[in-house]
């Protein structure tokens, strides 16, 4: 399939999903006078399609694997999806490996591949409690020195992307679940100030860029929830850029938190963008017919409830295919948790997070 420029341009200015008559009759016209525009020209109907009509993001999270070594992938990404979040290259682990010691080289093929795609990139992740390179967890570093590094690495990363990033996840999973701050390398020895100067710092290496806090287990009204929405508020009050929250959004089937729209409505109306960032849904295996439709209305219903919010930017799926999840590796007996089965046929999930894109359906 084609991806030249001109195919996406014209498709970012369809303005809304047209009725499935007119799009053909539309096409057939078309056809006469762009006889090269084929299959790349019914992506109103594909999900960056719908995206695309209500200015919203569709995206996925990319392994640098599939990325690089497996064409059907890319063609599934390319035609579906106008946003791509790294799923490992972007952590410090992968990015700042020794002290200075920068690999650009997956994220970079990545922002490449979006750049050449039309695609918008989300950054992910800057201070997270996990997968921390060991010269940095273990370093013993003095609250000065920590503060040192985490400011080097923000300006270093957001500056290399800059303009290229249009959201980033500054801060990642700050809570523990009854709303306390979870201990982390930089909890323990900054304080939850460097939340707000993490946020200053990534403001100015790149000021255009959406800087959000990510966090799990947060989609539903809870005592988590609450805690993020105290510190949003005292952020804001305070005057730090803040621009957004990530609700991660790994969900259980038939578990989509009956609080989720109200509670993303609740951040909207502070002001601050809402996404949801890392969406699956797993199943226990082998999933039955009657899961993966149950699955296939979680989707719907779970990108309802941010794009039913003022102040949502876009939705995020935390891979494409079942074929790379990270879900069976990490939930034992779980898996079956995405839009695409292992090759790539679409399956009842793919429809309804179609359908939860598409206000006409
Ligand atoms: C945050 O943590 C989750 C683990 O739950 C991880 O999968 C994700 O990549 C991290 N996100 C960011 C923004 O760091
Ligand atoms: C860490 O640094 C502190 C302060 O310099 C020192 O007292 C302590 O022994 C160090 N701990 C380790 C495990 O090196
Ligand atoms: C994916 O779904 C298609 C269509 O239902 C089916 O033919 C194929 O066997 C499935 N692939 C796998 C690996 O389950």
């Amino acid at each position: 399939m084609p991806h030249t420029a001109r195919s996406h341009h014209r498709r970012r200015r369809v303005p809304r999903p047209l009725p499935l008559v007119a799009a053909g009759a539309l096409l057939a016209a078309a056809a006469v006078t762009l006889p090269q525009l084929t299959p790349e020209a019914s992506a109103a109907t594909t999900l960056r399609g719908y995206a695309d009509a209500r200015g919203v993001r569709i995206g996925a999270a990319v392994g640098d694997s599939p990325l690089t070594s497996d064409s059907a992938y890319t063609t599934v990404l390319d035609r579906e999806f106008n946003s791509v979040t790294a799923e490992n290259a972007m952590k410090w682990d992968a990015l700042e490996p020794s002290r200075g010691g920068y690999n650009w080289a997956a994220a970079d093929r990545l922002v490449a591949h979006a750049a050449a795609h039309n695609q918008g990139v989300r950054g992910h992740t800057l201070a997270w409690y996990s997968q921390l390179p060991s010269w940095l967890k273990n370093g013993n570093f003095s609250a000065a020195e920590l503060n040192t590094i985490l400011k080097k690495h923000i300006d270093t990363t957001l500056g290399r992307y800059k303009g290229k990033v249009y959201a980033w996840d500054v801060v990642n999973e700050t809570f523990n679940e009854d709303g306390s701050m979870r201990s982390s390398l930089w909890q323990d020895k900054l304080g939850t100030g460097y939340i707000a100067n993490a946020l200053r710092w990534a403001h100015a290496a790149d000021p255009a860029a959406k800087l959000y806090i990510n966090d799990y287990n947060i989609e539903a009204d809870n005592a988590k929830s609450d805690a993020l929405y105290t510190l949003a508020k005292q952020l804001l009050a305070e005057g730090v850029p803040l621009n957004g929250i990530g609700f991660q959004s790994h969900f259980v089937v038939g578990q989509v938190p009956s609080t989720m729209k109200a509670n993303l409505k609740r951040f909207s109306d502070l002001g601050l963008e809402v996404s949801v960032t890392e969406l699956d849904i797993r199943i226990p295996l082998p999933a039955s017919a009657a899961e993966l439709a149950q699955q296939s209305a979680d989707y719907k219903l779970a990108s309802e409830n941010c794009l039913g919010v003022a102040r949502c930017a876009g939705v995020t799926v935390w891979g494409v295919t079942d074929k790379y999840s990270w879900i069976p590796g990490t939930f034992s007996g779980f898996g079956a948790a995405l839009p695409y089965n292992e090759s790539y046929a679409p399956k009842p999930s793919y429809t309804g997070l179609s359908n939860g894109l598409n206000p006409a359906a």
